[in-house]
C-alpha cells in the first residue's frame, strides 16, 4: 500500500468491499512488478494517485460475484486486464478498446467503472486501485470486463505477465508499428516489456533484432529470447551504433525505458522511412526531443504505443493460448519470485537494473509449482 508519493510501501491489512453489480471479486495468485508500479511509488505519476493498492498485472481465480455477472463462475482462472473496455464506444467500435473511454477513465483514475473503489484502510477510508486493478494483495474486486479466461495448463504464476508486459509488447510489435517479416527492429530497453517486444519481433519473422540496453546481463537474456545483436550502453550513442551494424538503421525501433535519451537513440536507430514507437512511461514533465529536419530529410515518424494498441481482452486470450503453445516463453522472463513482504526489494532491483522480473506469490499453491529442470 501507498500512501505517499515517492515514500516507500507498506503492508497493510486492507479491507474489501463486496462486489457490486457486475464486479468480480479475485482471489490473487500472484502478481508481476512492472516498472508503472515503481514509477507510482517513486511519485512520478500524478501526486492524487495515492493513497492506493498497487498492482497491475495479475492473476487468480473468481471468488465471489456481483449481481448480474453471467460469464463468470467461481474458481475460473483468469488473467486481470486493466483496460475493462465497454466494446461500445466510439473507441471500442473503432478497434482501440486499449483506449475505450469508460475504460480508460476508471483506469486512470484508479478506480471502478463507478467512480468509486472497493478497497478501504483500517479506518474505513478509501483506497484506489491502481489501474483500476490494486493486485498487490491476497484479493482484489475488478469489473467483469476486466478479466480474461486462462486456458488449462498456463501457470498462474507465469500467467500474471501476460496482462500487461506480453500484450503490451507484443501488441506494439503487431499492431503499432505492423512489423512485417523480414524487416528490421531494435529494442531499446530489454526489461520485462522490452523482451516481450523482442519476442513479439521474432514471432512477426523481424531480421535482423537488434537489443540495446545498458546493462550486460540484459542483453543476454536479450538474446535468449531471439534478439540476433546486442549493443550496451547508455546515453545516445548506441543509435549511430545500430546504423552502423544494420548498414544503414532499422524499419520499426522501439523505447521500451521511457526516458528522453533513449527516445532519442530509437529515432537515431531508424533508417530512412523508418517508424519509431515509444513504449516506455516517462515521468511526467519528461520531453522527446528530436531533429526535426529528419521529419522532411528522411521521413522518419514516431508514434505511441499504450497497451498494445489494440483489443487487449482478446489479445491477452490469444497470448495465453500462445504460450501455453510453447511459442512465448514467459518463465524465462521471470527472474524472481517474492512473497508480498519482499516488494520493496524487488523495486530496489528494478531501480537498480538487476533481474527481469519479479513476480509476487499471493497464493503459492494457485501460483503453481517451478517446472522441474529437466
Ligand atoms: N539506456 C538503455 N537502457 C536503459 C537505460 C538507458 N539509459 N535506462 C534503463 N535501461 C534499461 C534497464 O537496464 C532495463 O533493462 O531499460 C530496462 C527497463 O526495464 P524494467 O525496469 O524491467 O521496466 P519494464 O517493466 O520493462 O518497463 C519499461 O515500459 O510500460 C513501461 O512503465 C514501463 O516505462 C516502463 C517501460
Ligand atoms: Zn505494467
Ligand atoms: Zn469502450
Amino acid at each position: 500500500m501507498a500512501r505517499e508519493p515517492g515514500k516507500p510501501g507498506q503492508v497493510e491489512t486492507v479491507t474489501l468491499d463486496p462486489p457490486r453489480p457486475r464486479e468480480v471479486r479475485v482471489k490473487v495468485a500472484s502478481a508481476g512488478v512492472c516498472h508503472s508500479d515503481l514509477h507510482l511509488l517513486d511519485g512520478h505519476l500524478d501526486a492524487d494517485n495515492v493513497p492506493v493498492v498497487p498492482g497491475h498485472e495479475g492473476a487468480g481465480i473468481v471468488d465471489a460475484l456481483g449481481d448480474g455477472v453471467r460469464d463468470w463462475v467461481v474458481g475460473d482462472r483468469v488473467s486481470l486486464c486493466f483496460i475493462p473496455a465497454c466494446g461500445r464506444c466510439p473507441t471500442c467500435e473503432a478497434g482501440q478498446e486499449n483506449r475505450c473511454e469508460p475504460g480508460l477513465q476508471a483506469s486512470f483514475a484508479s478506480r471502478l467503472l463507478d467512480g468509486t473503489s472497493r478497497a478501504r484502510d483500517a479506518e474505513g477510508s478509501e483506497l484506489k486501485q491502481f489501474l483500476a486493478v490494486g493486485c498487490f494483495g491476497e484479493y482484489t474486486v475488478v469489473p467483469e470486463q476486466g478479466l480474461v479466461r486462462l486456458p488449462d495448463g498456463v501457470p498462474l504464476w507465469q500467467a500474471a505477465l501476460i496482462g500487461c508486459a506480453v500484450v503490451t509488447g507484443v501488441g506494439a510489435v503487431r499492431n503499432a508499428a505492423g512489423v512485417r517479416p523480414g524487416d528490421s527492429v531494435c529494442v531499446v530497453g530489454c526489461g520485462g516489456v522490452g523482451l516481450q517486444v523482442i519476442d513479439g519481433a521474432r514471432l512477426a519473422g523481424a531480421d535482423p533484432i537488434v537489443a540495446v540496453d545498458r546493462s550486460e546481463s540484459k542483453l543476454s537474456v536479450a538474446r535468449a529470447h531471439g534478439a540476433t545483436h546486442g549493443i550496451v550502453g547508455g546515453g545516445t550513442r548506441p543509435g549511430r551504433e545500430v546504423r552502423e551494424l544494420t548498414g544503414g538503421g532499422v524499419d520499426h525501433a522501439f523505447e521500451v525505458v521511457g526516458r528522453t535519451d533513449t527516445i532519442r537513440v530509437a529515432w537515431d536507430a531508424l533508417k530512412p522511412g523508418g517508424g519509431a514507437v515509444v513504449v516506455g512511461l516517462a515521468p511526467r514533465g519528461t520531453d522527446a526531443v528530436l531533429p526535426a529536419l529528419e521529419f522532411l530529410t528522411a521521413e522518419k515518424a514516431i508514434r505511441g504505443s499504450f497497451y498494445g494498441s489494440g483489443r487487449p481482452r482478446q489479445e491477452i486470450a490469444e497470448l495465453a493460448q500462445l504460450s501455453l503453445d510453447g511459442a512465448i516463453d514467459l518463465g524465462r522472463t521471470i527472474s524472481h519470485r517474492a512473497p508480498l513482504e519482499d516488494l520493496e526489494p524487488a523495486l530496489q532491483r528494478m531501480r537498480d537494473g538487476v533481474g527481469s522480473r519479479t513476480v509476487l506469490i499471493l497464493d503459492p499453491e494457485l501460483a503453481g509449482a517451478l517446472p522441474q529442470p529437466a
